[in-house]
């Protein structure tokens, strides 16, 4: 299920590193964005805040939600759960926000039932991202999903990076649920800068 921690943001980095995206951004009046698929364009992206809680202590239990500064470009994601009773039936609400003066109204929302795409990961650009993602974890395998979840030193390869985003302060909030029911909250926030070297070089 930890997978689906990731998917939102990595589904972006997908679509962008691999296609000219347009995204229309909802609740800003609609206005678009335009991302290129050059290579050789840099990217930063950094984690900058990591906020884990379980509103129900009977189904989850968090241990350790936590980030690690190794250099100026590379913060590593630690986090360690133990999901208490079997679980058969989970889904994820996820937001995006965009920090200024405060976070805004969410860019981004979205719901996906997780345990029917761990069983038939039958959508490809999901499939992809999550291959990103697992070896950085423990969740490689359908539900039912009980004991420990980990994940550990994760960070997005800077080559991988293509968010159809504009520079800035952004937060992931992800509410995670088991059959409907709010259970626990991981709550990420990065910052992100855009074609760092392709603005280098213009200058
Ligand atoms: C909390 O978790 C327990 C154990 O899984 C479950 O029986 C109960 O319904 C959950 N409560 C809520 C409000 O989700
Ligand atoms: C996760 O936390 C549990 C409980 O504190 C601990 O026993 C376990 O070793 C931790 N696992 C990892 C991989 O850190
Ligand atoms: C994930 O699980 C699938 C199916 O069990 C397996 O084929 C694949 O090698 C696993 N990948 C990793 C990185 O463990
Ligand atoms: C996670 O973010 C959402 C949206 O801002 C917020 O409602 C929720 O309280 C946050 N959870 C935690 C644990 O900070
Ligand atoms: C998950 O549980 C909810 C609430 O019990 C139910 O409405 C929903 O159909 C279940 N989803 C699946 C895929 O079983």
């Amino acid at each position: 299920m930890w997978s689906k921690l990731l998917f939102v943001v990595l589904f972006g980095i997908y679509l962008a590193a691999n296609f000219e995206v347009n995204v229309n951004i909802i609740s800003s009046g609609g206005f678009r964005l335009k991302c290129s698929n050059t290579p050789q364009d840099a990217v930063v992206f950094r984690f900058t805040n990591f906020v884990c809680k379980s509103y129900n202590t009977s189904a989850f239990v968090f241990h350790n939600c936590r980030l690690k500064a190794v250099s100026r470009e590379r913060v590593l994601l630690n986090m360690n759960g133990t999901v208490l009773h079997s679980i058969n039936n989970v889904s994820l609400h996820a937001k995006i926000f965009k920090r200024a003066n405060g976070f805004q109204p969410w860019l981004l929302e979205g719901t996906v039932d997780v345990c029917r795409f761990l069983q038939k990961r039958n959508n490809p650009f999901i499939r992809i991202v999550f291959n990103l993602f697992q070896e950085f974890s423990n969740i490689n395998h359908t539900c039912p999903y009980v004991g420990p979840q980990i994940v550990k030193d994760f960070y997005l390869k800077p080559e991988l990076l293509r968010l159809p985003f504009p520079t800035g302060d952004y937060l992931l909030s992800m509410q995670w649920l088991f059959y409907n029911r709010p259970q626990f909250d991981t709550n990420v926030s990065f910052a992100y800068v855009e074609d760092l070297l392709v603005l280098k070089k213009k200058n």
